[in-house]
């Protein structure tokens, strides 16, 4: 491990010990170095909980969709018994990619020898292969990983031994309970990718610091700044209220258990490592973050509508199209100036502005500060 990786681990010890509000900005290699990314591939995301999106857009048995993890292969499907799946895309065979994109087949065959699975990852069908000695279709099977379903998120575990997640966001429960989450209806889910490191966007959507100077003409006259408040976490997420300007427009229909503060606030909540969410009286926005390299990020994001609602509105969309992109820009200047050798970081802002990028850093550093032993 070079010096590099070891200021960086001891960098995240110390924003560990230290209190919210007093913390300063992790070092620049944080977000540049390879080999922290590859500390982060190995002991976070093949480690914890990853979300892929909501479970929901696998609706019907034979629904799939095509996406990857730290350059692992993933097939989502929903089978005949109902129940969604993740599988190694990864052919059996010889190792090809079997599925590709997303719609509806309960067969994937590969296209390099056409060996055939089911949505279960059984393997029903294999041409030319009846003379090779000992060859049993039956005992052949994509990989399946360990799922589960929270709030309507589908997370996936690659190691299979990550802690069930429901208990360990009991604190975050009282806060999000009367947005009724779970029985959101997908609207849509794009698959994306930025020129920024996965934790800059990560950072970036769960502090309001950033919202007046960044959204002048979207967020800030809707979430000014000034009315963030933070919550404070356990170290399994981090959450914030953004507050709506007293002037604006009642943002209905409600959930029917919102309170009266719930209405004219959104909570934006993010369960570490890769979710982010804005959760909003009538809308659903989530943000699936997958490191790509170093410098890039895959996001799998979408918005989800109330159910007597259905479905989302064009003008929902182009806003936070308009959101992401301004963001997106900032994103990518921010990417390029941490390569500076001369990037001295400074101090993050009070709790209620920046908080939340603290309280990742904590997270981040339960995982892969100095004080933290590896096991293999
Ligand atoms: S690699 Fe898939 S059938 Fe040969
Ligand atoms: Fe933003």
């Amino acid at each position: 491990m070079n010096a590099t990786v070891n200021e960086i681990r001891e960098a995240l010890t110390e924003a560990n010990n230290t209190a919210i509000g007093n913390g300063s900005v992790m070092p620049a290699a944080y977000y540049t170095s390879d080999e922290f990314a590859d500390l982060e591939a190995e002991h976070i995301f093949r480690r914890d909980w990853v979300c892929l999106g909501r479970a929901d857009e696998v609706k019907e048995p034979g629904d799939f969709y095509t996406t990857e993890v730290i350059g692992e292969q993933l097939l989502v499907t929903r089978a005949k018994d109902g129940a969604v799946r993740v599988l190694s895309n990864v052919c059996r065979h010889r190792g090809n990619i079997v599925a590709s994109g997303k719609g509806k087949k309960s067969r994937f065959s590969c296209s390099y020898h056409a060996w055939t699975y089911d949505s279960t990852g059984q393997l029903i069908a294999a041409p030319l292969m009846d003379d090779v000695p000992g060859f049993n279709k039956s005992e052949c099977k994509l990989p399946s990983f360990n799922v589960e379903i929270w709030e309507g998120f589908l997370f996936v575990n690659l190691d299979g031994k990550a802690e069930p997640i429901a208990p360990r966001m009991s604190e975050l429960m009282p806060f999000i309970e009367n947005y009724d989450i779970a029985d959101r209806i997908n609207g849509f889910t794009e698959q994306t990718t930025w020129q920024t490191n996965w934790k800059c966007l990560a950072e970036n959507f769960m502090e309001g610091y950033h919202l007046d100077v960044t959204h002048p003409k979207t967020l800030k006259p809707l979430t000014p700044t000034g009315l963030c408040e933070y919550v404070p976490s356990d170290g399994n997420f981090n959450a914030y209220f953004s507050y709506y300007d007293p002037s604006y427009p009642e943002r209905g229909p409600f959930p029917p258990n919102l309170t009266d503060k719930e209405k004219r606030c959104s909570l934006m909540f993010g369960l570490f490592p890769n979710l982010v969410v804005a959760a909003a009286p009538s809308i659903l926005i989530y943000l699936c973050l997958s490191p790509n390299t170093t410098n890039s990020v895959n996001i799998r994001w979408g918005m989800s509508a109330l159910p007597e609602i259905g479905d989302v509105t064009d003008e929902q969309r182009e806003f936070m199209n308009q959101v992401n992109a301004e963001d997106k820009l900032k994103l990518e200047t921010l990417q390029k100036g941490l390569q500076s050798k001369y990037f001295n970081p400074g101090p993050l802002s009070t709790p209620d502005l920046e908080g939340t990028i603290h309280d990742m850093y904590k997270y981040m550093a339960t995982r892969l500060g100095s004080h933290v032993e590896f096991n293999q």
